[in-house]
């Protein structure tokens, strides 16, 4: 599977609450994570054991190559993962005791992934089916690129219109899933939009409700979050996400992926930054076993 999307530094500091504009709170602890809703979604998905290949960019710079570093680590393809002429990214965030955070984000490197750089990379891929999965960390302009391609290559598309922004009809269009939070889906115009506009389905995530899937004359389907200990809920979308693209591209129908993708989340809210506690295949077959048998259990 093809994941394009940002890469960031993050700059964490735990706060007992978050403080109001204006505030200072202190008793905070400081740490430094990789993230960047990109790279995080690309390792939730190699973590399940996919064969990624990760399309974006960083830095000429000692963050940048950390970051590329990360990602070879996970066992993650980065031939397309440029270097530019800009400080890698970077994503100040604050987490507070209920793992609750607020984001603030240098785009830097992510602002200069363009059009020709997707060219270049997808013209590398070889032919045959693929899931792509892109984010709005990055330009519009690249991710149009992608779902243009994806079309003329029939590869699958999902978009994390995350953080959400005005969308061209053409790219919804392109949409075999569009992945929006709760805040996300109402700014883009709505659930019966979405859907009117011709993305395939529509899976709005709700934290710790779980998430729903929406598709024009079905039901709707709900899936509640497992129950785990949250300590930072930093990059959980990224995990659903991540999650719910490689569950496709391993052949398996939305609901399931649906499934699996609510686990992943949660799981992945177990312990500090976007990526420590993202989960194992492992992980994830026991938890969707637990769950099986909790719901055969009536
Ligand atoms: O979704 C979480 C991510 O958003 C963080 O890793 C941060 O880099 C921001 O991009």
């Amino acid at each position: 599977m093809v994941v394009l999307g940002s890469v960031n530094v993050d700059l964490v500091m735990t706060v007992p609450r978050l403080p109001s504009p204006g505030e200072t709170v202190v008793g905070g602890r400081f740490a430094r994570h990789a993230g960047g809703k990109g790279a995080n979604q690309a390792v939730a998905a190699a973590r399940l054991g996919a064969h990624v290949v990760f399309v974006g960019a960083v830095g000429d710079d000692e963050e940048g190559r950390r970051c590329r570093h990360e990602l070879v680590a996970e066992g993650i393809e980065v031939s397309p993962l440029a270097t530019v002429a800009a400080p890698t990214g970077v994503a100040a965030i604050l987490v507070d005791e209920a793992g609750e955070n607020l984001i603030a984000v240098a785009s830097g490197a992510n602002d200069l992934l363009d059009a020709t750089a997707v060219d270049v990379a997808f013209a590398a891929l070889p032919d045959g089916p693929a899931v792509v999965l892109a984010s709005l960390e990055v330009p519009l302009a690249a991710v149009e690129r992608a779902a243009q391609v994806a079309q003329q290559r029939g590869w699958r598309l999902v978009l994390n219109p995350a953080p959400a922004r005005p969308l061209p009809p053409t790219l919804l269009e392109a949409c075999e899933v569009i992945v929006p939070n709760a805040g996300e889906a109402e700014a883009l115009g709505g659930l019966e939009a979405l859907m009117a506009a011709g993305a395939g389905a529509v899976v709005v995530t709700l934290g710790a409700g779980g998430a729903s899937l929406h598709r024009p004359g079905m039901e709707t389907v709900r899936r509640p979050a497992p129950a785990v200990e949250v300590i930072d809920t930093t990059g959980a979308g990224d995990a659903f996400n991540g999650t719910l693209a490689w569950a496709l591209a391993s052949g398996w129908p939305i609901e399931a992926g649906l499934e699996a993708a609510v686990a992943a989340g949660g799981l992945s809210t177990r312990g500090s930054g976007a990526r420590a506690r993202l989960a194992t295949r492992g992980e994830l077959e026991e938890l969707l076993a637990d769950r099986v048998s909790r719901v055969d259990g009536g």
